[in-house]
């Protein structure tokens, strides 16, 4: 009886550990290309860099030292992000307002110390230098008048974000990213967790939304915190 409790128990971890091991893979693979796939291998290969804090040993895999992320979107870029912002992400995900399936097993047993740590690195990290955008130029100053209406007044003149009300710096942000966070706050993807951006953008069409993203992507706007 016992033996085949324990045989039970010994699959079922063997099915999470072996699952595990490729979403990780699957998250790692996903998107990057070769240049960034060869960028990451080097990353990951290298030693942590002084100054890391121990609990950001587990993030690297996914986010990598230099808090780089995904290009593509799937992971943000969060070297140079507010740590004030990075503290409250953290937090919420810790007690499970912010619910990112990916995020929880790591976030969850993090102690308040550690999230101050961690924000504390990851904001004083540059951010790296963005790609050339691909838009036009005619659309990108129609992106930098759109954002001064619609997001300046919390996000900050030119993108640099806000500690008192917890906004996200989003200049330099990866284009990727910024659309897909828009869509899903749009569709309520993350629930209330998102309410104060739902109400922000309700009036702001789709058109508006994506050349604000790309004037916000090339970075041309940001300014030291
Ligand atoms: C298995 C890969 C993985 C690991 C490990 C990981 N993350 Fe993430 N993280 C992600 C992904 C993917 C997202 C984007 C989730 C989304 O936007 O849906 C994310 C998002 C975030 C965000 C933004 C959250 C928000 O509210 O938008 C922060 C901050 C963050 N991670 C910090 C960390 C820290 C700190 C650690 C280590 C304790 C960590 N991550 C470990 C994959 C990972
Ligand atoms: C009333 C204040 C307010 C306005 C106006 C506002 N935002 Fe936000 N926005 C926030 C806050 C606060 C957050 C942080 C949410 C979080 O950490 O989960 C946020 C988050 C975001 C995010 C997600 C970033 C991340 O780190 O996950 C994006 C993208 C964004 N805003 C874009 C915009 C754009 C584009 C506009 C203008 C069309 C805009 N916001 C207008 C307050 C605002």
């Amino acid at each position: 009886m016992l033996a085949a409790a324990m045989r039970i128990f010994l699959t079922i971890t063997a099915f999470i550990v072996i699952g595990g091991v490729a979403s990780l893979t699957w998250l790692m693979t996903r998107g990057p290309s070769e240049a960034q796939a060869a960028r990451i291998a080097a990353v990951l290969e290298s030693t942590a860099p002084p100054g890391e804090p121990a609990a950001y040993a587990h993030c690297a895999s996914c986010h990598l030292h230099d808090g780089s992320g995904r290009p593509g979107g799937s992971i943000p870029r969060l070297a140079g992000q507010r740590q004030a912002v990075l503290e409250n992400k953290l937090h919420r995900l810790r007690l499970g307002i912010t619910r990112l399936p990916v995020m929880d097993p790591f976030a969850r047993t993090l102690t308040p110390k550690e999230i101050t740590d961690i924000a504390k690195y990851l904001s004083a990290l540059p951010v790296a230098e963005s790609p050339p955008s691909a838009a036009s130029k005619a659309v990108r100053v129609r992106g930098a008048s759109r954002y001064a209406l619609h997001c300046a007044s919390c996000h900050g003149a030119n993108g640099e974000g806000h500690d008192g009300l917890f906004a996200s710096r989003l200049c330099g942000q990866y284009a990727g990213y910024i659309h897909r966070r828009l869509h899903e706050i749009a569709t309520r993807t993350r629930g209330d967790a998102d309410a104060i951006m739902q109400d922000a953008i309700e009036d702001v069409s789709v058109g508006e939304l994506r050349v604000i993203a790309s004037w916000l992507a090339e970075g041309k706007g940001c300014v030291a915190p």
